[in-house]
């Protein structure tokens, strides 16, 4: 089939448009390369159609996905910092952004498999998070996620099949460094024989998901029957920040000692996805333990 993939070039679209080619697909790729990097897709160039193009620019949107059979949204502003500081310009990408994609998907009855994330629930009172806790995004970027939300399903009551996938912490190869993830940021230090810096007490806790069963669950999601979900996707398991560097360094051999610094606006306390709901509409689970998929991206 024809997928377009936007924000292809990006950390997850990247690694989604891999997928799709394993998967015998055709594949155009939209991006503005504003934190995309060719890189990121190093060695298949030749098998893919990119379109160098803003998701703000929606008469050349239309005529690329006029004649697609579904789209992977996944391109957005992502930094939590940044949007405290640009809260327009986030809106505009990912929310002004995003409704071009859902009414071009109207206009041509395309189904969207697109990136929500963790952060639309903000502070829960308990964990793990299920689907349908309180929606309380605590920073600008996390409030654009849940109007994308409210639009998706605004537009699936106008007949268009969306599926939003409410990415937990997502780890691998390809992240933009000044936007990456903590583990790339570890990485980082740990590669430099730096130690890495700790928020906080580091008793914060993630869900660290693979970007590999991540690209699985959108094609999942984009064959399934399912016409409307929003689905949290992460492994069900937690780490605290701190076991997380411990851990990055026992697998890198080195001797280091993680420094303590203060705790960033905007960053939850802790987040862990009940991933029962992906499974039952979908069938999927990860398959890659978080130390496994340290030691096949880094170590
Ligand atoms: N990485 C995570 O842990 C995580 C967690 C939750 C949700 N998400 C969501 O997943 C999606 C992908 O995130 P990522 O980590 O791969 O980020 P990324 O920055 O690597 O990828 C985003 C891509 O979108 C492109 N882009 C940005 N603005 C654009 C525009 N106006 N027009 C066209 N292209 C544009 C960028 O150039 C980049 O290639 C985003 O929607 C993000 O909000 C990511």
């Amino acid at each position: 089939m024809k997928f377009v993939v936007t924000g292809g070039s990006g950390f997850i679209g990247s690694y989604i448009v891999k997928h799709l080619l394993s998967n015998d697909h055709q594949v155009t790729v939209v991006d503005n390369f504003c934190r995309g990097r060719l890189e990121n897709l190093a060695g298949f160039e030749e098998k893919i159609d990119f379109q160098k193009l803003d998701i703000l620019d929606y008469d050349a949107l239309k005529e690329i996905i006029s004649d697609s059979d579904g789209i992977f949204h996944q391109a957005a502003l992502t930094s939590v910092p940044e949007s405290f500081i640009q809260k327009e310009k986030y809106h505009s990408v990912n929310v002004v952004g995003t409704e071009n994609i859902f009414k071009l998907a109207r206009d041509f009855g395309i189904k969207v498999v697109y990136a929500s994330s963790s952060s639309v629930y903000g502070n829960t009172t308990s964990i793990p998070i299920k689907e349908d806790f309180k929606k309380n995004p605590i920073n600008p970027y996390g409030i654009t996620k849940l109007d994308d939300e409210k639009l998706a399903e605004k537009y699936y009551n106008l007949g268009v099949s969306i599926i939003g996938l409410r990415y937990f912490n997502v780890y691998g190869i390809g992240q933009t460094n000044d936007y990456a993830g903590v583990i790339t940021k570890f990485y980082d230090y740990i590669q430099a024989d730096k130690p890495p810096i700790i928020f906080d007490d580091g008793s914060q806790i993630r869900d660290f998901v693979s970007v590999e069963d991540v690209a699985k669950v959108n094609l999942l999601s984009m064959q399934s029957n399912a016409d409307f979900a929003f689905l949290n996707i992460g492994t069900g398991i937690t780490t605290s920040v701190k076991e997380l560097a411990y851990l990055m360094i026992k697998l890198s051999g080195k001797s280091l000692e993680p420094i303590f610094d203060k705790l960033p606006q905007g960053d939850v306390k802790e987040s862990q996805a009940d991933v029962t709901l992906a499974k039952k509409l979908i069938g999927w689970t990860y398959e890659i333990s978080l130390e496994n998929g340290l030691k096949n991206f880094f170590f």
